[in-house]
């Protein structure tokens, strides 16, 4: 690969131990995929925040790390971490897993990375533009970013990515290169998709089939950007996702050749099969929506549902801290509270240690949750809409 003169001096070591060791990793990883060079990003997301995931290994390596003076070169943001970093006590998350989140987080901002944990940074302030490179980890924010958005990264690991954020580059391989970002299969949607849970449904199935491949859907007429999210999300659960483009839709689709591609086709069947396979129990003991963290637009419409209601059951929306600070303004985290649920910041069903919680059964309208919750969090599974949701626990 080549490096330019300043590289060579991070390489050898002439900026630093740490920076050495996290820029040989971005090394040695372009050497594995065969990159040229390297690429400077415009912004950077960590994965391997929340301490379920990570830890006590991984808070040693932060702390050990921020102690050692590491400090980011580009905006980075953190996936979201174990718990609700501000009302966490009333939630009920156990205080010595807190005050090991804590501790991470504080490492976290001592290397000036932005401790604001969620999955959908594109809706919390960190924006790439297209065709920007940029090293983000979290599996659907990738997929967003990348389909949706037109921005360019490959899935980074928590460790590249923390690299990438200490050196402000990426190795130049993968869905940096335009020719690696063409479509390899076409799958044509002959169902109409009314709720977010269908996307999750849809994504789920694609998933499994196209696993790593790149999916070009024909016959989605419109979705918005939460259901684009849920598809992307949920296709990146099941297989391994992360680019799509959808026919008039998604920005590179245009310039997408077509012909010729392997094609699948999905209907009613294959999206009642999903679903029946995806509930794996009944009667769930909480509701837990926002996977990915919910967009307002998600929380505002939830509210609307709920309004004036008493439900029995515990219900959680998760969500980033800017849209419940906003929620907050707009009055919908009242409305939420006195139905009895509430809007839960920072974390989100998989990472935060639930199963410990006492929850076995968790209803979710998201198909990457409904793929995640029983292997991550030892729960049965009751997926669906969130109106049908809302019935089973008012
Ligand atoms: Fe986000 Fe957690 Fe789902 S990280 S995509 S809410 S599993």
């Amino acid at each position: 690969m080549h490096l330019t003169k300043e590289e060579e001096k991070i390489f050898n070591g002439e900026k630093g131990e740490v920076l050495e060791r996290m820029f040989r990793l971005l090394v040695r990883l372009g050497d594995i995929y065969g990159a040229d060079k390297m690429l400077p990003v415009g912004s950077v997301q960590v994965a391997g925040v929340s301490f379920k995931s990570i830890g006590m290994p991984g808070l040693e390596f932060l702390e050990d790390y921020a102690k050692k003076g590491a400090k980011v070169k580009v905006l980075t943001f953190l996936n979201p971490a174990g718990m609700d970093l501000e009302s966490w006590k009333e939630i009920g998350f156990p205080s010595d897993f807190a005050e090991k989140q804590i501790r991470v987080m504080d490492a976290f901002r001592e290397m000036g990375i932005v401790v604001t944990s969620t999955c959908t940074p594109y809706l919390a302030g960190n924006l790439p533009r297209f065709g920007e490179h940029i090293a983000w980890s979290e599996s659907s924010a990738v997929s967003f970013s990348n389909s949706v958005i037109g921005a360019r990264t490959n899935r980074e690991g928590g460790p590249s990515a923390l690299a990438a954020a200490l050196c402000g580059l990426t190795p130049n391989h993968g869905l940096h290169i335009d020719e690696n970002r063409k479509p390899n299969i076409v799958v044509n949607v002959d169902v109409e998709l009314q709720h977010n849970a269908d996307f999750g449904a849809l994504g789920s199935f694609v998933g499994k089939i196209v696993k790593d491949k790149i999916p070009y859907f024909t016959g989605i007429k419109n979705a918005n950007t939460d259901q684009l999210k849920s598809l992307g999300a949920a296709m990146a659960a099941s297989g391994a996702v992360a680019l799509y483009h959808v026919e008039n839709l998604t920005p590179e689709a245009r310039f997408m050749d077509i012909k010729g591609l392997e094609k699948i086709k999905v209907c009613e069947k294959e999206l009642k099969e999903t679903y029946a396979q995806l509930n794996t129990g009944e009667n769930p003991d909480i509701v837990i929506l926002g996977c990915p963290h919910a967009s307002l637009r998600e929380i505002s419409e939830l509210a609307e549902k709920i309004k004036g209601k008493k439900l029995k059951k515990p219900l959680w929306i998760c969500t980033s801290r800017i849209m419940k600070e906003c929620a907050n303004r707009m009055g919908y985290t009242e409305i939420i509270e006195n139905a009895g649920g509430k809007i839960v910041a920072d974390t989100c069903m998989v990472v935060a240690p639930i199963e410990s919680m006492g929850y076995k059964t968790t209803g979710v309208n998201s198909g990457k949750a409904a793929n995640y919750l029983p292997g991550f969090c030892k729960q049965n599974v009751v997926f669906n809409n969130i109106d049908e949701l809302i019935k089973v626990i008012k």
